[in-house]
């Protein structure tokens, strides 16, 4: 695992932005593995600078995102479609016949995942982006998941749960279930760009990056792939050996 310390989340999205956009164009008809949640938030208001300040065009990238909210849809603004839309995608010249995300409202949840899992077999992120949870979940992949999952659906735990829910008006609106991505999925991608900013992501870091690749930590597993690269603000890196 290649890791790049910066100062601060400034410095953070602007290093990940080098990456995505090296990626978007050498290949503008790229698959991207796309995150929700606030760690991206930088580097997804950069692409849309860039997009719209000079032009760097998306319209034939496609796109997979990590994880959607059981019970979710576009109707809700919690939803991690609505997020995608409202904080990238409007941004861009993307096509939105391109971009894919697990069905919240799915009737029959098992085959959504099946669906997924087949999607991904033909779409396999040339990057894929990931942010950190601070128990070491990436997606929403909670410790104990087996590294041989594939798309699922899961329980969230309390951890989560509560990480969650400052984006909630209440705790008791977090949905307690979600789609998700598997290890395994992940681990397909070519590339992967893992971010982690502040003090409360630090343990997890150090632990992903140094300590035993176990299921406890499921973003350990990231050790074993060959092309990842971790930028982490010091706060984050606080942990790290070489910090
Ligand atoms: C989001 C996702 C999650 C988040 C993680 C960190 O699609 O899969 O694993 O990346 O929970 O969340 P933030 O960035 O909000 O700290």
């Amino acid at each position: 695992m290649k890791i790049i310390i910066t100062k601060d989340y400034e410095e953070m999205s602007a290093k990940a932005f080098d990456v995505m956009k090296e990626v978007v164009v050498n290949k503008p008809d790229a698959v991207l593995g796309l995150a929700t949640g606030t760690t991206p938030l930088g580097l997804y208001a950069k692409m849309a600078e860039d997009h719209k300040a000079n032009g760097t065009s998306y319209k034939n990238i496609k796109t997979v995102n990590l994880d959607e909210y059981a019970g979710l849809g576009i109707e809700s603004d919690q939803s991690y479609v609505y997020f995608m839309r409202e904080n990238l995608f409007r941004h861009l010249d993307i096509d939105l016949a391109n971009v894919n995300i697990e069905n919240g409202l799915a009737k029959d949840p098992e085959a959504e995942c099946a669906r997924y899992n087949k999607l991904l077999e033909t779409m396999v992120p040339d990057i894929q982006l990931l942010g950190l949870g601070s128990n070491g979940h990436i997606a929403f992949n909670e410790p104990g998941t087996s590294f041989d999952s594939v798309t699922h659906v899961v329980q969230l735990t309390e951890s989560t749960i509560k990480d969650n829910s400052r984006l909630f008006d209440d705790i008791s609106q977090v949905p307690r279930s979600a789609f998700t991505m598997g290890l395994a999925n992940i681990m397909a991608a070519k590339k992967i760009l893992i971010l982690a900013n502040g003090a409360n992501k630090a343990k997890a870091v150090a632990a992903m990056a140094y300590g035993d690749v176990t299921e406890n930590i499921p973003a350990s597993i990231l050790q074993k792939h060959p092309n990842c690269t971790l930028i982490v603000d010091e706060a984050a890196a606080a942990l790290l050996p070489q910090a």
